[in-house]
């Protein structure tokens, strides 16, 4: 299928009439979301951008929009279209898809904006609702109340307010067409989220953002995120998040990252009435233009000059199609962006192009108030700018947004993590890959030789196994209570997760790895990990003697007088011993793997280590996990450093899980449940003999889940009376599984047979 074609486009399908008004989400990257909203014109695949179309005004044809950009939806405004008679008859008469000539999607407002530009709309609530549902657009919006940037808390929340009372009268009025409930609550993070709970509570399909077009006017863009993050945790995942009067490319990817579906623009014409083109990276004049900024297909056989000349009204239909082309293309790239899991990056990139871009990214991933540890290697934000950044309102509301965020990142993943400057280390799945470390690992309690230091292997990056795995056997064998660490560019990693994305596959320049260990980062690092006051033993990986460095380290504990060092290499004393040192090494690397990726309590999973054997590959590195009578437990998983759970896994961790089966979908959080086991997912009676196949788990069918519960990480199936069906691993978050009705809600591994 081209992108943008030149045939006509058959019309759209309706969808099946059960599925209408349903929001299905396909592929996530953290909060960013593909989906498919199911509409009586189509299914419309999100994010998507929804043209302005003014009625009166037809600069690209919708028909065309249609045909020639395959976009599936646009909105224009019902107050005008009841205000004109003429356009208010033919909708009345034949419909508002035969007014606008367009087959697909079409979403209508209400007369809000127009009450705030001109402030005031002669149109009743119930009435404007009923005059949609009347022309037969897909979706409605009720005449909320706009809650502008400079009005005091009072009036925001009077706005709130009415718009809330307005609710119920406009569902009841929209029947069964689907109905648009925003959000207000101007710059207050409590309003934001009162409006937020609130309106979630009525039967609307879709939750736009409103009040934001002043505060994008003005470029406050760390405002917007705050917004976004103030109201995003608290609305209904099932239902589209749409962005009001949101149309610049430059927004797309911050927007989709932290949680946008969609998006509308009027953009796209305004500006090119005014000669200016929008971009990625903002607004440029087409005034002075020697060669186009970016060359797209409706703009390619004509030069700047060429279009400046053109009569007023050719120029502006040529521009804004070129606008919208920019736009879309921008749009895709997003899209793909999250089939990638590259999203953060792609904001990262995007920062850079505008000052308040840049200064909303490193609010967002900077912010001390909003992160958890005290990040790394930042250092182009002062300290007290993020930390007086209050002047959003003195009411909390968006600090506990970024944690929502970060509890939706998955990690570990495939590939290697390109660097790019400091930001990479504020990246959310690296924050959220630190963070489960620091809450999910434990140091060994040991009281045995070594357990008041730790060593720390420093200045290469990994593979660190071939290198070091035998050292480390025979450092166990002397030293056997010592931590050991590796010193990575986004932190330190136990040596155990050597293999762990993302810490393990860094793509960047050498000298990343050579810096010098910064001590007063180290001891922060020490204290994330429950290490803190451990005297510290670095070891440079670049000497070529690194193992007589560490032999003469090791000899500071008595422990070690009996080793030898011969041709450089501590001598293996006692094969038997060695062979010890291996088998301790693995168990080491199991138990931790089980802890960090399983959420394991640490204890539990260094006892079950104990009784574990392993399956190793020609190299020596771990396949398989079995247990002492070679049940296979788990399988170690070499492109990403994570853990795969087979049957008899499940079966053992099901059957030490002491902790009640959940009843119902709590708030979510991750970090106070570390140490409380693999996530339980509970399903319908219904969905039994499915799940005991293999079958995948659908929205719909779960009845209760953990609230630990994470996209990416593997989790146990079972019904209500406690039986496990099988295991798998979430695509969903606990807000998806309470909320969602259609779509894969787990990805099931394999089910177990009721006799297992
Ligand atoms: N268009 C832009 N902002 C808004 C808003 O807050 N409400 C409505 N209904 N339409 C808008």
């Amino acid at each position: 299928m081209p992108v943008w074609s030149d045939q006509p486009r058959p019309d759209p399908e309706a969808c099946r009439e059960s599925d209408e008004g349903l929001f299905e989400v396909t592929v996530r990257d953290g909060r960013a979301r593909l989906g498919k909203l199911y509409t009586k014109h189509g299914v419309l695949e999100t994010p998507a951008l929804l043209p302005v179309i003014n009625p009166n005004i037809r600069t690209i044809e919708p028909r065309e929009m249609w045909d020639r950009y395959g976009i599936g939806a646009l909105i224009t405004n019902s107050y005008i279209i009841w205000k004109h008679d003429k356009l208010k008859e033919i909708a009345t008469t034949n419909g508002v898809h035969e007014l606008l000539n367009y087959p697909g999607v079409i979403m209508t407002d209400s007369g809000t904006f127009q009450s705030y530009v001109y402030g005031d709309v002669e149109v009743g609530v119930e009435e404007i609702v009923e005059f949609q549902r009347s022309i037969g657009v897909d979706i409605a919006t009720m005449l909320d109340v706009f809650s502008r940037p400079d009005m005091k808390h009072s009036e925001v929340s009077a706005a709130v307010e009415e718009t809330l009372e307005r609710s119920q009268l406009s569902v009841d009025t929209a029947q069964d067409t689907m109905l648009n409930g925003p959000i207000q609550g101007g710059l207050f993070p409590d309003l934001r989220k009162k409006s937020a709970m609130e309106m979630s509570k009525f039967d609307f399909s879709i939750h736009p953002i409103g009040g934001i077009v002043p505060i994008m006017e003005q470029q406050r863009y760390r405002e917007y995120a705050k917004i976004m993050l103030s109201t995003l945790p608290f609305l209904p995942s099932n239902r589209p998040v749409h962005m009001f009067g949101c149309g610049h490319p430059m927004l797309f990817p911050m927007s989709i990252a932290l949680g946008a579906d969609l998006f509308d623009s009027a953009a796209y014409a305004l500006f090119a009435r005014d000669g200016r083109i929008l971009t990625p990276w903002g607004t440029e004049k087409l005034e002075g233009l020697i060669e186009w900024p970016i060359i797209m297909p409706c703009i390619s056989s004509h030069t700047p000059e060429e279009v400046r000349k053109m009569d007023k009204d050719d120029r502006m239909k040529l521009l804004s199609k070129y606008n919208l082309e920019i736009t879309l293309a921008e749009l895709s790239r997003c899209r793909q962006a999250v089939r990638d899991g590259d999203i953060w990056r792609l904001v990262e990139q995007r920062s850079h192009q505008h000052p308040a871009l840049r200064d909303a990214f490193l609010w967002l991933t900077t912010n001390p108030a909003t992160a958890k540890y005290i990040k790394l290697n930042h250092d182009d934000i002062p300290l007290d700018e993020i930390t007086s950044s209050q002047d959003f309102s003195n009411q909390g509301g968006w600090e506990s947004g970024w944690n929502w965020i970060l509890d939706a990142q998955l990690t570990p993943r495939k590939g290697g993590e390109q660097w790019a400057g400091s930001d990479t280390f504020s990246r959310p799945h690296i924050t959220a890959a630190r963070n489960l470390l620091f809450d999910r690992w434990h140091p060994r309690k040991s009281t045995e030789i070594g357990s008041d230091s730790v060593l720390i292997f420093y200045g290469q990056s990994g593979p660190w196994r071939d290198r070091c795995d035998a050292v480390v056997a025979k450092i166990l064998q002397y030293v056997p209570g010592l931590e050991i660490m590796i010193n990575t560019p986004i932190g330190l990693v136990p040596y155990s997760l050597e293999d762990l994305n993302p810490f393990c596959h860094i793509e960047g320049p050498d000298w990343l790895w050579k810096n010098k260990l910064d001590m007063a980062k180290i001891a922060q690092e020490l204290d994330n990990f429950g290490l803190a006051g451990k005297a510290i033993i670095p070891v440079d990986l670049r000497k070529d003697n690194f193992e007589t460095l560490v032999f003469e380290k090791m000899n500071k504990f008595e422990s070690s007088v009996k080793a030898e060092l011969v041709d450089g290499q501590i001598k293996i004393l006692d094969e038997e011993l060695f062979k010890q040192g291996h088998l301790k090494l693995n168990r080491l690397k199991a138990a931790d793997k089980f802890s960090v990726l399983f959420n394991i309590n640490h204890e539990v999973a260094q006892e079950m280590s104990h009784s574990m054997q392993f399956v190793v590959n020609k190299y020596g590195r771990i396949k398989n996990v079995l247990s002492s009578s070679g049940q296979h437990l788990a399988s170690f998983r070499l492109g990403d450093g994570g853990l795969s759970l087979n049957n008899s896994g499940a079966i053992e961790l099901f059957a030490r899980r002491r902790k009640q089966l959940p009843k119902t979908f709590s708030q979510t959080s991750i970090a106070p449940y570390a140490g409380e086991g693999l996530a339980v997912v509970v399903v319908d009676d219904d969905a039994e003999p499915f799940i005991r196949k293999g079958r995948n788990v659908f929205h719909g069918f779960v009845l209760a889940c953990d609230p630990w519960l994470r996209p990416g990480e593997a989790c146990l199936i079972c019904d209500k009376a406690g039986n496990l069906l099988g295991h798998g691993v979430s695509v969903s978050t606990v807000e998806d599984l309470a909320s969602m009705k259609k779509g894969v809600a787990i990805k099931t591994r394999d089910g177990i047979k009721e006799d297992a």
